[in-house]
């Protein structure tokens, strides 16, 4: 590779047998920048910037249309990018012909050929590479064993399940050793039962080849259950990236705050504002709101509170403390098992959704509907929005 601007090497070109540029290669595996795509007059795509990590399993979250798949279909080649690049592995994904693409793509639907075996499915790929027979035979094989097949490779498909159909898709992409593998909507076909089991396994089985993988779904408990870190997008943005714990328990914005599980948002304007924590004038409690961070931002501003149901606490007398709480009526209770969910119409109006567990249900007498009670909850519980 040339390099005669004198800049800094890119993460491909930096020498081997650097330590430190081994792990920048590393935490850049994947890099996309700036990237926008177009069709027509559809920005499907609007200036997406990310990178992945080596062996990492990546999710792109997001609701319908908002430009997953169209993302996943560039980074596959399949798709042109309007502008803005791609680089897998330090190399420009534009500069590599279609068959020197070091990626595999798992469709939306993950059709297998139903004429053929399960073997042949598995070997279609690499017989078209022309890989040598014994070669073939034992990658067939591995493969299969890998996903737990082994015993199924003379089947046809319409004789498996939902959930073995998907893994003998898994095995066919797995089996051409893709740098990056990329999977759109992989449970899609498979009920909820089997999809639960079928995510851990799937985890379990990247895990054991390291491959990198970049997953696509409209499914947040499928995001937080397998990926490490994911991207919440919308309208062809990403709005916000971090692990499953960080984007629940610090949304930077409604969106994400909604996207991601179920809250309770609040909204006032902000009284207070120190390094360790703000007030919240809102019309939707008796009390202020009053938040254990601190923010950037002039006195005055409009923000959100999330307070998500967990962190609510139910009480049948009044709380003394002189911030977050409510008095309200029981409108509605979901009865889940171990927790139970109260929705609570306060005074002003605001509905309130507070999971209480079955036991914290037992020490206030499980309240009933029309039940008058409080919510609570702590200065840790809320997290200011200020998108
Ligand atoms: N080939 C195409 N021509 C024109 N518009 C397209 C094309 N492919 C996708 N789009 C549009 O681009 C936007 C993003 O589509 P995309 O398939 O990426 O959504 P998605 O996030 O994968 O949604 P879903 O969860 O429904 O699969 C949509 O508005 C879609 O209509
Ligand atoms: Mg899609």
């Amino acid at each position: 590779m040339s390099d005669q601007s004198g800049a800094p090497a890119g993460a491909g070109t930096l020498p081997p047998g650097n330590p430190a540029a081994a792990d920048q290669a590393a935490e850049n595996f994947v890099q996309i920048v700036d990237v926008v795509k177009k069709f027509g007059e559809t920005v499907a795509v609007k200036g997406v910037n990310l990178s992945v990590k080596k062996g990492e399993l990546f999710a792109l979250l997001g609701s319908s249309g908002c430009g997953k798949s169209t993302l996943l279909r560039m980074l596959a080649g399949l798709e042109t990018v309007t502008s803005g690049k791609i680089l897998i592995d330090g190399d420009d994904l534009a500069q590599l012909p279609p068959y020197r693409r070091p990626t595999n793509m798992m469709f939306q639907s993950y059709a297998l050929f139903p004429h053929m075996t399960v073997e042949s499915n598995v070997a279609f790929g690499l017989k078209q590479e022309k890989v040598p027979k014994a070669e073939l035979r034992e990658r067939v094989h591995a493969a299969l064993e890998l996903v737990q097949m082994g015993r199924f490779a003379q089947r046809k498909p319409h004789q498996l399940s939902g959930g073995q159909q998907q893994r003998v898709a898994l095995a066919r992409s797995l089996v051409k050793r893709p740098k990056l593998l990329l999977l759109d909507e992989p449970m899609s076909a498979l009920d909820k039962q089997i999809r639960q089991r079928t995510q851990i396994e799937l985890v379990n089985i990247l895990d054991q080849v390291g491959v990198t993988c970049i997953m696509v779904t409209h499914d947040q408990e499928e995001a937080m259950t397998m990926a490490g870190r994911l991207a919440v997008m919308s309208e062809g943005e990403i709005v916000q990236i971090g692990t499953p714990n960080e984007v629940y328990e610090y949304p930077n914005s409604r969106f994400s705050a909604e996207f991601i599980g179920s809250t309770n948002l609040f909204d006032g304007n902000v009284v207070e504002d120190e390094p360790d924590h703000v007030y919240i004038d809102t019309p939707e409690l008796p009390v202020r709101l009053y938040v254990s961070h601190g923010i950037t931002g002039p006195l005055g501003m409009p923000v959100t509170i999330s307070v998500r149901p967990e962190r609510i606490a139910l009480t049948r007398k009044p709380p003394e403390g002189a911030f977050n709480w409510g008095k309200g009526v029981v409108t509605n209770i979901a009865y889940m098992g171990g927790y139970s969910l109260y929705h609570v119409k306060l005074d002003s109006g605001k509905m309130v959704v507070a999971n209480v567990s079955s036991l914290a249900l037992l020490e206030i007498e499980t309240p009933t509907w029309g039940d008058e009670v409080y919510v609570r909850w702590s200065a840790s519980a809320g997290v200011v929005l200020t998108s």
